[in-house]
């Protein structure tokens, strides 16, 4: 496995767990070594013990040596392809470390596998740069393996996936690849490369589209005097619809679905394609953030606010394309002091805010003084609070919940002033 980020990581640790001997090759001595020590370097509840189990029983290891690469039967790539400036997916990691894969290959069959989202066609390119590379008589074919763990839930995900998709036109290496899988669960979708590719940025976009278009409805249902969470349970249960991904609220973040759909409408754009059903669930999910925020600054009744939730989503440290990165940055533009609680992203956040922010490690601490509480991810430990004693604490009775945690019918016997998202204000 090149790379160990949350699909490297989770990934190899499970294949590790299964039985199978795996190296994980990275490019940063530090972080090596603390890999080697047990510490994942990510939170991933439940990644730690697997981690830990492997290293001791020597089916994992970790190193900066592609000379392993010499003895394995499949070497999967799990490097980051972050988004450029113009939305399309960077693949210059991808296209490094198969030249080196390509340098190191023995003389066995070795598959070489894709499990970051990659751009159709990218497979095809990593090929001919394998074929460039390698010793004149290596033997090797190329595969898409898409992988599609959420963070927070990523070792489960892995275990229990709805589906296992392998792309290739070489018969060994869906033989191997379907080997491999054998104790994890899921479909079997064998098929060629374009559409393996393809399937990964599909799915991850039509449930971008879901959230979008449940954002969209709640804007609606705001200004309709609808309740947008009734309409969007009764549209889900039907079930060709399904009642997931439907949650309103501040829209999507996290490091896919909003670099894969720029990436898909990009991919679109080459081919010439009209892709406004991609980019306006884009522009949806950049405005569900802005309104929200202007509904903060609008209806806050002063200008000291605690913040509970930074990550993009609860479980995870994980602050890439946060919504609370923006609304945060919008809010100490229009000249807000912010006193902000995360159980686990704070570390990240501090990198980007510095003394900007005011940072508590205890969330009631951080409302102490504050005139509103804004809520912008919906860890339970903020469900499960004691809301008399928040109503106590806080200046003003006042909640801004960006994740619809509260119900407002409480939230009116409590007697908060509470703004939440597709729902009616309870003043
Ligand atoms: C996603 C895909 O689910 C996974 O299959 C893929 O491999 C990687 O991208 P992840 O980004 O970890 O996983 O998180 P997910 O749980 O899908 O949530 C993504 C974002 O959507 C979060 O910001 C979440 O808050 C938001 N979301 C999700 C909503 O706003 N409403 C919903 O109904 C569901």
């Amino acid at each position: 496995m090149i790379g160990h980020g949350y699909v490297g990581l989770v990934t190899a640790s499970i294949f590790a767990d299964a039985g199978n001997k795996v190296n994980v090759i990275g490019r940063t001595p530090e972080k090596i070594t603390k890999l080697k020590s047990g510490d994942p370097l990510i939170f991933e509840p439940g990644l730690e013990e697997i981690l830990d189990r492997n290293l001791k029983n020597g089916n994992l290891n970790f190193t900066l040596d592609y000379d392993s690469i010499k003895n394995s039967k499949i070497v999967f790539i799990g490097v980051g392809t972050p988004s450029g400036k113009d939305g399309s997916a960077s693949l210059d990691q991808v296209y490094v470390v198969a030249e080196m894969i390509a340098k190191n290959l023995g003389k066995n069959f070795t598959v070489i596998s894709c499990k970051s989202t990659v751009p159709v066609g990218t497979n095809r390119e990593v090929e001919k740069i394998v074929k460039k590379n390698a010793p004149k008589n290596a033997k090797f074919a190329v595969a898409s393996c898409p992988e599609f763990l959420r963070e927070g839930t990523g070792v489960n995900d892995t275990l229990h996936p709805d589906r296992v998709i392998i792309g290739s036109e070489s018969q060994d290496a869906i033989d191997l690849l379907l080997e491999l899988h054998k104790p994890i669960g899921g479909e079997r979708v064998i098929t060629d490369l374009a559409s393996a590719e393809m399937i990964k940025y599909a799915s991850n976009s039509i449930l971008a589209t879901k959230i979008s278009f449940s954002n969209f409805i709640a804007e609606m249902s705001e200004v309709a005097g609808a309740d947008a969470e009734t309409v969007l349970e009764a549209v889900g249960l039907d079930n060709r619809v399904s009642d997931k991904f439907l949650n309103v609220g501040i829209g999507y973040g996290g490091a896919c679905f909003p670099k894969d759909v720029k990436a898909l409408a990009y991919i679109g754009k080459q081919m010439k394609l009209d892709t406004g059903i991609l980019d306006n669930v884009e522009k949806v999910n950049v405005n569900a953030r802005h309104r929200f925020a202007q509904r903060v600054i609008k209806n806050a009744n002063g200008k000291k606010l605690a913040i509970w939730g930074l990550s993009f989503k609860p479980n995870t440290d994980d602050i890439r394309e946060a919504p609370s990165i923006d609304i945060m940055n919008e809010l100490l533009k229009a000249g807000f002091e912010l006193s902000v609680y995360d159980p686990q992203a704070m570390g990240h956040i501090r990198k980007i805010f510095g003394d900007k922010l005011t940072y508590y490690e205890d969330k009631m601490k951080a409302l102490k003084g504050a005139e509103s509480l804004v809520v912008l991810t919906e860890w339970n430990e903020f469900s499960s609070v004691d809301l008399s004693v928040v109503k106590k604490t806080l200046v003003n009775p006042v909640i801004f919940d960006g994740r619809n945690v509260y119900d407002p019918a409480q939230m009116k016997k409590l007697g908060f002033k509470y703004y939440s998202v597709g729902r009616k204000d309870i003043k």
